[in-house]
């Protein structure tokens, strides 16, 4: 099933790109550099399904997925027939479009706390509008976080690790908490006593298993303290169930952001919660952005949610997760690799842990390359993202994929010869010699 691929065409590409385009993509965890540069592909230029094709003509079966909104699978027929004929309309009017009823209406059934809803784009301008009608409906100015919630200031870069030009005041007004733990919520909520505008969290992220009773008892927590709970569904949103991690935990929350899945690919971010909240807020705040209103992401969003609501998405999505997964750890098993999945089906995280840390980064590398020759993406890490497409075939080519790949690992790891099976050393020197 291994074949030699080349990446000639993508690899010219991103020699320009480096050029033109500070860190050469315009999504830090889609930078080359973090996944096996020299020996996995860096440009798309065509999908369907499951699959999707490079620059250079080679077809993979894709768990990248864009970092989790193509959910039903790239070119979904009744999308795509759905963006094409509102593009025959009208892209964005002076005038509202009736879609932007439709969509909130069929948000309001499906979503448990999502009584009232504003449309914007991307993950952080959701967050960052959340936060905004927080503090504005509160009257507090903390906030209390766990997670990534994109660039935007107020976040400070949480979980990114770097921050360079956000004020350093703007730090007094954010806090974390040590994550599940509620002894700590709870003391971090006594340190800010009556400052506490919104505590934020993913309702899950990849790689961890949620402990029973934490939901509840953050929502106890956060209405003893008179704050918010905001969940970030934009991973667990459309992905763990068709309500989000809210209707999974059974704990529903004050808002809710959802930025990926909703509208398979196109760019559809909402802010969602109390109608008292977001009422309010949006009385007294300035939130409004030009494409809120745009037509083929809402077109795309109504025709997404009918299919959800009509076809057992998130059960086929549950099923291929936890099938790959168990294929994963079994031949992961077989081979002696210390490969092992985390979190849950649809959005698991994988490890790789040798005793020697710089082995298990180039076991990663190895397995990335050694997939991708084989037909297969797959992310460093994870989160292995599914989608309605991916079937009895990508799971069985998976595995294969798979199960050759890791006979490669334990053999090298066997012979100490990893390295030099990698097309790819030093990732970031390896690109400077293409240069
Ligand atoms: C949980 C979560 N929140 C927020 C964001 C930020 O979204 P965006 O990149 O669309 O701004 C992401 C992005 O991956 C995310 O995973």
């Amino acid at each position: 099933m291994s074949q030699d691929r080349s990446y000639d065409e993508s690899l010219k590409l991103y020699r320009k790109a480096i050029d033109l385009i500070p860190g050469g993509s315009q999504t830090n965890s889609k930078r080359p550099t973090a996944f096996a540069l020299g020996a996995f592909p860096i440009y798309a230029q065509d999908a369907e399904g499951a699959r999707v094709q490079d620059v250079d003509g080679n077809w993979y079966i894709d768990y990248v997925l864009g970092l989790g909104p193509i959910t039903l699978g790239y070119c979904y027929p009744a999308v795509d027939e759905a963006i094409r004929e509102q593009l025959d309309r009208g892209i964005t009017y002076g005038l509202l479009s009736p879609l932007e009823v439709e969509v909130a209406e069929q948000i309001t059934e499906m979503i448990p706390c999502a009584e009232m809803m504003r449309f914007l784009k991307g993950g952080a301008e959701v967050t960052q509008a959340a936060a905004r009608m927080a503090r504005t409906f509160t009257g507090k100015p903390m906030i209390l976080n766990s997670g990534y919630r994109g660039w935007a200031d107020t976040w400070r870069a949480q979980g990114a690790g770097i921050e360079g030009g956000v004020p350093e005041p703007l730090g007094d007004l954010i806090d974390g908490w040590t994550r599940y733990d509620l002894d700590s919520l709870a003391a971090k909520l006594e340190e800010h006593a009556g400052q506490v505008a919104m505590v934020a969290l993913d309702p899950a992220s990849g790689g961890d298993t949620v402990p029973a009773e934490y939901h509840e008892g953050v929502r106890e927590l956060c209405d003893d303290h008179d704050a918010l709970l905001m969940y970030d569904e934009i991973v667990t949103g459309f992905r763990m169930a068709a309500g989000g991690g809210q209707e999974y935990f059974g704990v529903t929350p004050d808002l809710a952001c959802f930025a990926k899945g909703i509208a398979n690919g196109m760019p559809l971010g909402v802010v969602c919660g109390r109608a008292d909240v977001m009422s309010t807020a949006f009385d007294e705040t300035v939130i409004s952005v030009t494409y809120g209103g745009e037509a083929l992401s809402l077109a795309a969003a109504r025709a997404t949610m009918r299919i959800y609501a009509n076809e057992p998405v998130i059960d086929s999505i549950w099923d291929t997760g936890r099938t790959l997964t168990q294929g994963f750890e079994r031949l992961a098993e077989r081979h002696d690799v210390p490969l092992k999945c985390h979190g849950y089906a649809p959005m698991s995280s994988q490890t790789i842990d040798y005793e020697n840390p710089e082995l298990s980064a180039d076991v990663w590398t190895l397995l990335l390359q050694e997939m991708a020759r084989r037909g297969v993406l797959l992310r460093r890490g994870g989160l292995l993202f599914i989608t309605y497409s991916h079937g009895d075939e990508e799971i069985e080519e998976t595995l294969s994929a798979l199960d050759e790949s890791l006979a490669v690992i334990a053999e090298a790891v066997d012979r100490d010869t990893v390295k030099d099976h990698l097309r790819v050393t030093e990732v970031e020197e390896s690109f400077r010699s293409f240069a």
